[in-house]
């Protein structure tokens, strides 16, 4: 269809069905074993209601931010999601020039399949970036990428931490990985690239599993960027990350594709938060807590909001608009989410709030959400 005819990201979802090839369409949409994290990332935003104030003179209202210091035109983030060429011969630069016209950030993925150099000389000069981090075996190599994206100007660095090894993606694992040009050019030193296992696995064998708690000074002696921790699922985990010294966590189940039957980041975002507010100031501006998982809709990105996440991640959402329709589909989705009348300023109108800080927690009613 006309991209006109796109009303919401759900739409784009449909169309990446229709016109990706089966591998493509199969590593993308994948998830894990069962697939049950992927059905309650989007069940979870389901059953949290609103509870929405009247009467506050809502004629106009705001929904700019900062993340990590940078500014945003919205409290969301374009995710990292290995291997953009399967969907579109730009790959990942669609999403940099469309996160560029409209004012939004990427996180670029270790496992992009335009190089970072490519994905770095596509951004307009002083165009905020994220790195999404897969640790390699070999530090030596992990270190230059890190230094290299830093003196490009990038500003954090989202260490993926809930993926020592893939998960297995069996809709995934039935296409068998065939080399089409469209591979991931990764950091040298990666080589071993087993070709039976599905697109997921055969990309990924370079990544360190010995990866500890301990390796966080190391990063931080390495680099100047702020460190965020992108796959947390627990208050334990979120308060060791706090007491690390890092600037933040991502509450995320790698859009379900990791260890199935994990919680959704926006259930865990309710205890994370709690456990947080007895270290510290909150919202706590050295300490930034994200969410994804499952964001289609400006009503979702709210309630991660009112519960006190930053801002949020969309993966899927993103990579099926350029997939469908390249960078002008990336457009389009972000326009959807921000533009007059669209989603973000109907629904903060309807909900009575005038810019984000007026996102409370008395906002949602979250006591639906362990019902389950
Ligand atoms: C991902 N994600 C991901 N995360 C990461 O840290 N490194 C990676 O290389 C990838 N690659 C990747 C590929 C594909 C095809 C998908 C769908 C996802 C996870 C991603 O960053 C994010 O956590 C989820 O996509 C969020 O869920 P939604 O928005 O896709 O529901």
């Amino acid at each position: 269809p006309p991209l006109d005819e796109i009303l919401n990201l759900h739409d784009f979802e449909a169309v990446a069905k229709a016109v990706l090839p089966a591998k493509a369409w199969a590593y993308y949409s994948s998830a894990s074993d069962d697939e049950i994290t992927i059905r309650e990332n989007r069940a979870a935003f389901q059953r949290i209601w609103f509870r929405p104030r009247v009467l506050r003179d809502v004629s106009s209202v705001d929904w700019s931010t900062t993340i990590l210091g940078c500014k945003s035109s919205l409290p969301v983030y374009i995710s990292a999601t290995a291997l953009g060429k399967l969907g579109h011969p730009d790959g990942e630069i669609n999403l940099t020039r469309a996160a560029a016209k409209h004012g939004v950030i990427q996180m670029i993925p270790t496992l992009a399949s335009c190089s970072f150099d490519e994905i770095a000389d596509a951004a307009q000069p002083g165009q905020p970036l994220f790195l999404q981090l897969y640790v390699n075996r070999d530090r030596e190599i992990t270190k230059k990428y890190v230094q290299h994206a830093e003196k490009r100007g990038v500003k954090a660095l989202f260490i993926t931490v809930d993926a020592p090894q893939l998960g297995r993606r069996e809709k995934d694992m039935r296409m068998k990985f065939v080399d089409d040009g469209a591979g991931a050019k990764v950091q040298e030193g990666q080589q071993d690239v087993k070709k039976d296992q599905g697109v997921a696995r055969a990309i990924s064998s370079f990544i360190d599993p010995s990866l500890s708690w301990k390796d966080i000074p190391w990063f931080r002696s390495i680099t100047n960027m702020h460190i965020i921790l992108k796959g947390v699922a627990t208050p334990e985990d979120a308060i060791l990350a706090y007491e690390a010294g890092c600037q933040g966590i991502v509450l995320s189940n790698h859009g379900g594709r990791q260890l199935d039957t994990s919680r959704s980041g926006v259930e865990n975002l309710i205890d994370i938060v709690a456990a947080l507010k007895t270290k510290g100031p909150w919202p706590n501006p050295n300490f930034s807590v994200f969410v994804d998982g499952g964001v289609r809709r400006a009503s979702d990105v709210l309630k991660a909001i009112a519960l006190g996440a930053s801002a949020v991640g969309i993966g899927r959402g993103f990579l099926y608009a350029f997939s469908s329709y390249g960078q002008e589909g990336v457009e389009k989705a972000i326009q959807i989410l921000r533009a007059l009348k669209d989603e973000f300023e109907m629904n903060m109108r309807l909900l009575g709030a005038r810019n984000l800080s007026e996102i409370v927690p008395e906002m949602v009613d979250a006591s639906a959400l362990r019902a389950h």
